[in-house]
């Protein structure tokens, strides 16, 4: 199996205190298919999808819509899809009860990851269902006692239109209900049978995740130092979006002056990137989080979001870097508002006239 060479070398890497757990993330590196041949690969890697012509599979940088699946997770889902077929509801028979155990270690996994106890876990089906459960459920429960919901505007859609559901609802009294009704399992709070697999893989990656967080931590950063000192270091008007500080390290969000974004993310097909949360990426708003974090409207439409993960490779940074750069100082040179920059002239109080 495939999969079991690479756990079985990811073992032995992650083993070594230093250069083998880099080494690790070459199996997952997205860098060979950009770099196959030099400078581009030839025609027999090329891509042609939704009409766009791609050189290559692109490098993946866009870890904030998603991951790519950590090898060792998907040998326990793989083992566990074989092995605990039975229903973890099923209370009659040993399938069930071993499904049903390999659903208990995966909560102990979770709790452990989070600091709680493994009775404060529920599985439900992702992040929207999560956050409906909660902000609707907790504001639910103190209907009496505290009738306030204070947000944010930087929150996900799902949060923030739960929040404006229940401002509609004008709070009347309403019983404490779960969204899903059915079976009553996870303790009468979410009905439907658990995906024990998808509960597996999760636990796996929270046990993961306890063990080379601090380590991920590093890693990103150091890739992060470099994305942006590398794009830094060849153009000018790069602003960071948000705190350079206080964020997680793995999103970099980056606005690139006198260059319109769509054509930028269009220019750059060759890293997968994007310009905000990929469930509002359809529309040509700017994200309306930047917006909040007080970014402006133009350069709140020039920016992209770098997404790093525990895979990403130094070589994939610099390909990226190399690949954006290239596509900004094209842009640039067809850009007339580049060329007055340029010349010194300040187009924020250039005065517009309409023919
Ligand atoms: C911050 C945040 N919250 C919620 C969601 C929605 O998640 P799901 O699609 O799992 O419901 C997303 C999706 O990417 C997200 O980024």
């Amino acid at each position: 199996m495939a999969s079991k060479a690479i756990f079985s070398t990811l073992r032995r890497s992650l083993t070594k205190p230093h250069g083998g757990a880099v080494s690790r993330r070459h199996h997952l590196s997205t860098t060979s298919a950009a770099t196959a041949s030099e400078p581009y690969p030839g025609d027999e890697h090329a891509i042609v999808m939704k009409g766009v012509r791609i050189s290559g599979r692109p490098l993946y940088l866009d870890m904030q819509s998603t991951t790519p699946l950590d090898p060792r997770v998907f040998d326990a889902m793989n083992a566990s899809s074989i092995y605990d077929y039975g229903n973890p509801h099923s209370r009659t028979h040993l399938y069930g009860w071993e499904a049903e155990n390999a659903v208990e270690v995966a909560r102990i996994q979770v709790a452990k990851l989070i600091g709680a106890s493994p009775k404060e876990i529920v599985f439900l089906s992702g992040a929207t269902e999560a956050n409906n459960t909660v902000v609707k459920g907790v504001m639910h429960f103190y209907k009496d006692k505290k009738r306030h919901v204070i947000t944010t505007q930087t929150e996900h859609k799902c949060v923030l239109d739960s929040c404006r559901h229940l401002q509609q609802e004008g709070r009347p009294r309403v019983r404490l209900e779960p969204l899903m009704n059915g079976g009553g399992q996870e303790r009468g709070l979410r009905s439907g049978t658990l995906a024990t697999q998808q509960v597996v893989g999760f636990g796996v990656a929270c046990e993961l995740a306890m063990k080379e967080m601090e380590y991920d931590e590093k890693w990103i950063k150091r890739l992060q130092e470099r994305l942006l000192n590398g794009v830094r270091e060849k153009l000018d008007g790069v602003v960071v979006n948000g705190s350079l500080e206080s964020r997680y390290a793995g999103n970099l969000n980056l606005s690139f002056a006198y260059v319109e974004g769509e054509s930028l993310l269009m220019g750059l097909k060759e890293v997968a990137v994007s310009s905000g949360s990929a469930c509002t990426s359809a529309s040509l708003e700017p994200s309306y989080v930047l917006r909040a974090l007080g970014v402006d409207e133009d350069m709140a439409h020039t920016s992209i979001r770098f997404g790093i993960g525990r895979f990403t490779t130094e070589e994939e940074i610099d390909k990226a870097v190399e690949l954006t750069v290239k596509q900004v100082e094209k842009l640039r040179e067809m850009s007339p508002l580049y060329e007055m920059v340029k010349e010194g002239i300040d187009i924020k109080n250039i005065q517009w006239s309409q023919h």
